[in-house]
């Protein structure tokens, strides 16, 4: 299983929107996928359909109990794409993990035990705190959406230093899939001028595909469907089809050293 990471400090930027949809253009790929919900918030598990009445086991009996994957995850309603979801709890589990043994690899041993998915997404709550750095030691790669605006490039340099930091201290092997630009506003100048410092910035790290500003993109959730069931032709959709193929494109090269 390879293990993806989707973090950014900065709250709102479009991690979970991006979780969502990148696990489900994967699944239609044919992969198994299983996305896991490491935000208090719980938006991957509502905008999947999944209530809270719903959530039995969760990521927090992963981090606090060190259950296995296996009993954490429930299947979705979308062939091949698996969930663990979130629950309130994982709100207090920040501050339990403090006193625990291993406190950022909790999330990695208990994914050791996953048999039967290809890729794990890991949505990351908007911190870089001890939840984000377990998922860092638990992933391959990470993946970082970046929506443009003036602080955005600041932001970033935050996380890449963290990166550096878990990859001295906890996972030397993490590696940096790439950078995608989220609710790109054509009409909006900043946003042309942000894209453009980003990539000569960045480089290579920049996916090709960007993610418009898409009103169906934000109605989906509210249906608890992703958005690329929800409406499969719209402009957003269509990016994130775009940004799967191309993170399919750049796996063979994140997947650590047996
Ligand atoms: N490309 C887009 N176009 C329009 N709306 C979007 C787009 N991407 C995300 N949104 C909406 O913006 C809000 C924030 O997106 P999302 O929840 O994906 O961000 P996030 O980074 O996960 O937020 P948080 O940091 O709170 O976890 C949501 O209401 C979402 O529906
Ligand atoms: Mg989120």
């Amino acid at each position: 299983m390879i293990t993806i990471a989707i973090a950014n400090q900065k709250g709102g930027v479009g991690k979970t929107t991006t979780a969502i949809n990148v696990a489900t253009a994967l699944a239609a790929t044919g992969s198994k996928v299983l996305l896991v919900d490491l935000d208090p918030q719980g938006n991957a598990s509502t905008g999947l359909g999944i209530s809270s009445a719903e959530r039995e086991r969760s990521s927090y009996d992963m981090l606090i109990d060190q259950a296995p994957v296996g009993e954490c995850l429930m299947a979705t309603r979308i062939p091949g794409l698996d969930l663990v979801p979130a629950t309130v709890d994982l709100s207090g589990a920040e501050v339990e993990l403090v006193s625990v043994d291993d406190r950022t690899g909790r999330l990695r041993r208990s994914l050791s035990h996953d048999a039967g998915h290809d890729i794990c997404l890991i949505d990351c709550p908007p911190s870089l705190g001890l939840l984000t750095l377990n998922a860092l030691t638990a992933a391959d790669t990470l993946l970082v959406p970046l929506q443009c605006e003036f602080f955005a490039l600041e932001g970033l340099s935050q996380l890449l230093q963290t990166v550096e930091r878990v990859q001295e201290r906890f996972n030397a092997d993490l590696g940096i899939l790439g950078v995608v630009l989220t609710m790109f506003d054509r009409r909006n100048r900043l946003t042309d001028q942000v894209s453009d410092d980003v990539r000569s910035c960045l480089n290579d790290l920049v996916f090709e595909a960007v993610i418009p500003r898409n009103v169906r993109l934000s109605e989906a959730p509210s249906h608890g469907l992703p958005a690329l069931i929800y409406d499969h032709a719209c402009a957003g959709s269509q990016a994130y089809m775009r940004l799967a193929r191309e993170i399919i494109a750049r796996l063979p090269k994140q997947r650590k050293a047996a």
